[in-house]
């Protein structure tokens, strides 16, 4: 694979374009914006760091000329409005949809083959905004949330107990929202149970900080995250490329995994080179269960405003 095209240059857009780029591994990155000259600014800026960290891709920046993104093999969707304080992630739902809706239709006018990752909030439903309007393999249109998630948990657990996050798995089921379910049981320290380090009381203060983690950030800045953000969905490009069959957290269309059916909610998958490879379905506690029947439901809700809008 060799050539990555990221959708919207504002903050998430512009440090995903980056740090895939340091990474090395294609090519060519093509930024693309409606802003005039925004995407071609931030891609030369960052090709001006080229010699200095020591990367080849090319950076290419565009005003919404789609010829540019002409055979990409990964395209990322970040084009949208980010959350202002008071604002939930569902309230973007109006003005997102459309967005997602037609980038995703000129994008893949012009890579028919390519794999999709959406980012564009709120992220469950444009994830399923973007597969119906695509209208290819689930397998190949999925949303970025969970790494970012558990990576949110994870920092806060290396706070807590004063370890290296590099050593804490963890993982997280659910749509993105204050909804979604982190999973104590699944999350250890170099496979030592985190139980054995934090209480339940503190864990579970833990686990609603996690919860909130975006909120958090939007109250401190005023708009919401891109630097996580940004390294979860490079590290989503990284596994497709490397096909590396890494297991993450990863927002999917289920078809009867975990008794659901047409619905996009973050479970665990293998990524590859065609994308989500495998879904892992986990045996639940019936808490577990629950709580992310919950979650399904605070998504299908704003599914329901996709559905009322019509444009796909
Ligand atoms: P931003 O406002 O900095 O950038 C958005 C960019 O999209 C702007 O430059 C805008 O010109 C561009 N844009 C708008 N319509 C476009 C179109 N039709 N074609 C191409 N570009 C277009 O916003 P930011 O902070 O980068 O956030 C982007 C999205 O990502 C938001 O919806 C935000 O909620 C979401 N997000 C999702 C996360 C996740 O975990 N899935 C984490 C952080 C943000
Ligand atoms: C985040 O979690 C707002 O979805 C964005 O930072």
């Amino acid at each position: 694979m060799d050539k990555v095209t990221v959708i919207g240059a504002g903050n998430v857009g512009a440090t995903v374009a980056y740090s895939v780029a340091r990474k090395d591994i294609v090519k060519e990155v093509v930024l693309i914006d409606i802003k005039e000259g925004l995407s071609e600014g931030k891609s030369l800026d960052m090709w001006e760091s080229s010699a200095i960290d020591q990367f080849n891709t090319k950076i290419i920046g565009s005003t919404n000329d789609y010829d540019k993104t002409k055979d990409s093999d990964i395209i990322v969707i970040t084009s949208g409005l980010p959350r202002k304080p008071g604002m939930s992630r569902d309230d973007l739902i109006s003005t997102n949809a459309k967005i997602v809706h037609d980038v995703t239709s000129k994008a893949l006018a012009k890579s028919p083959n390519a794999i999709i990752i959406i980012v564009s909030n709120p992220l469950d439903v444009m994830s399923y905004a973007a597969f119906k309007t695509a209208g290819i393999s689930s397998h190949k249109v999925f949303g970025m949330a969970g790494i970012l998630d558990t990576a949110r948990f994870r920092a806060f657990l290396a706070d807590e107990m004063g370890t290296s996050p590099k050593d804490i798995q963890a993982l997280l089921l659910g749509g993105h929202g204050d909804t979604m379910v982190p999973l104590p049981r699944f999350t250890t320290v170099n496979g030592i149970p985190i139980t054995e380090y934090i209480k339940e009381d503190r864990l579970n203060e833990i686990v609603e900080r996690t919860k909130k983690g975006g909120g958090e950030l939007v109250n401190l800045m005023g708009t919401s995250a891109w630097y996580a953000p940004g390294a979860a969905a490079a590290q989503m490009v990284e596994a497709i490329v490397k096909d590396e069959k890494r297991t993450f957290p990863v927002c999917a269309l289920l078809n009867g995994e975990y008794g659901m059916k047409n619905i996009y909610l973050g479970v665990p998958v293998v990524l590859g080179k065609n994308g989500i490879e495998k879904i892992i379905e986990l045996d639940l506690t019936e808490q577990e269960m629950n709580d992310l029947k919950v979650s399904a439901d605070s998504v299908k809700k704003v599914m329901t405003v996709l559905d009322d809008m019509n444009i796909i």
